[in-house]
């Protein structure tokens, strides 16, 4: 397998490029003299304006980013509109750019979306399901050895009371007798599970034909900036309404809009954080690491465990210094989740990749959101309402 390496000019087809992490890891590539193109069929440009939302602050549409980031960094992605459930259209794409590794996104990614009702059940368990298995068969068939890259979530795992390994297998003693199972797993929603499936049927497709996979499961991202982003032409999706925004995002808007910050329940609900910037560098550092020709690597990305209540109150000791006036509430929780419980997660992957520690506090980077949304205060004001929850666990 080609090593990337910082220099070498190698081939990395994202899907999901027009996605929060899709676009600025596009960014990071091309800026890194890798060769990339992108695949997406603007899914959820759609589905945010479904429930009465949009990004939060103005992006380009694929092509203008395409030729911003051309004009912008001197380089740009071919960029693929085509939805990777359609088989022929993926097989197409691959054959075509010949990758040395695709960086799989593009999947329905809002757990509330998922909980809807039987209809967008149903849409998130075949797109997501249907994709993977999709690119696994597209991979097998080309012949080469293509690294994929697997973006699932820390959410597989769920809250066990048992520390959360880094590692796909684990020896247990069932009925007496030892042997060795999938680690367990309890996803909270139908988009979690999605992931599950997802890494069954990776895991069974490397044993089976030994497609080189690194499978990342990660924790909910935050931020709208990384070095990358130098220009507001180069700005990423930012979601913040109440299906689509992850809690911290949401929390930075409610700040900037003069509402209380919405905690969940009782707020002890523990998970892995990353920012943005985090994410893409543990992502270029997987991509230009690879694991051996044949390897399956799991992989526990994220930075930093807080719980919900902590990020509300870091939002509101950085707002208050900031002059604004931000006050917190508990709300009462949409989801079926325990609101106190342990949570512990190895890393090891990462940090041997030279992941460094926390290069800004998760407070700089709040002030940073904070002051990135500050000019775009009446765009989030005119979606006010879809910040609240509206999609229940249990009707
Ligand atoms: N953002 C987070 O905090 C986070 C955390 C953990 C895991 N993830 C995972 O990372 C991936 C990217 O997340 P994101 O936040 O960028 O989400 P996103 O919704 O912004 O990006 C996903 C992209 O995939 C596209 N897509 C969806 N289905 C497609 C299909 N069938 N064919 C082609 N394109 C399709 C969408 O249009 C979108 O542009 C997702 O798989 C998500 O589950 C995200």
């Amino acid at each position: 397998m080609l090593q990337l390496v910082p220099g070498d000019s190698t081939k990395v087809l994202i899907l999901g490029s027009d996605g929060y992490l899709g676009w600025p890891l596009t960014l990071r590539l091309l800026a890194r003299g890798h060769e990339v193109s992108g695949m997406d069929n603007l899914f959820t440009r759609r589905a945010v304006a479904e429930v009465g939302s949009t990004s939060g602050v103005p992006i380009l549409g694929p092509e203008g980013r395409v030729r911003a980031a051309k004009e912008l960094l001197g380089s740009s992605p071919t960029f693929y509109r085509g939805d990777v459930t359609n088989y022929k259209a993926l097989e197409k794409v691959i054959s075509k750019e010949r990758p040395d590794a695709v960086v799989h996104f593009a999947e329905q990614r809002s757990a509330p979306y998922s909980m809807i009702d039987e209809r967008h059940a149903a849409y998130t368990m075949s797109n997501n399901i249907v994709g993977t298995i999709n690119l696994i068969y597209a991979v097998m068939k080309s012949g080469r050895d293509t690294q994929v890259v697997k973006m699932g979530t820390m959410g597989e795992f769920g809250t066990p009371n048992f520390d959360i390994p880094e590692a796909a297998w684990v020896d247990t003693k069932i009925n007496g007798k030892m042997d060795t199972i999938t680690v367990p797993k309890w996803a909270g929603s139908w988009y979690h599970w999605t992931k599950v499936h997802d890494t069954n049927n990776l895991l069974f497709a490397n044993r089976l034909w030994g497609i080189t996979s690194t499978d990342i499961m990660q924790g909910p991202v935050y931020g709208l900036r990384t070095t990358d982003i130098t220009d507001p032409r180069l700005f990423t999706r930012f979601d913040f309404d109440g299906d689509w925004g992850t809690v911290l995002n949401r929390y930075c808007v409610e700040a900037v809009l003069g509402m209380p910050l919405t905690v969940h329940g009782k707020g002890g609900q523990v998970r892995g954080f990353l920012s943005l910037e985090d994410s893409m560098e543990a992502l270029r550092l997987l991509l230009e690491n690879p694991p051996e020709p044949g390897g399956y690597r799991p992989v526990n990305q994220f930075r930093e465990l807080y719980s919900v209540a902590e990020l509300a109150d870091f939002v509101k000791d950085v707002g208050g210094r900031m002059g604004l006036d931000v006050k917190i509430t508990n709300i009462k929780n949409p989801r079926v989740e325990k609101e106190q419980h342990h949570y512990k997660v190895e890393s090891k992957v990462l940090p041997s990749l030279g992941f460094n520690r926390l290069k800004k506090n998760i407070k700089d980077e709040i002030r940073l959101i904070l002051e990135d949304l500050a000019p775009y205060k009446s765009r989030l004001g005119r979606y006010r309402k879809a910040i609240m929850p509206r999609t229940l666990w249990k009707k």
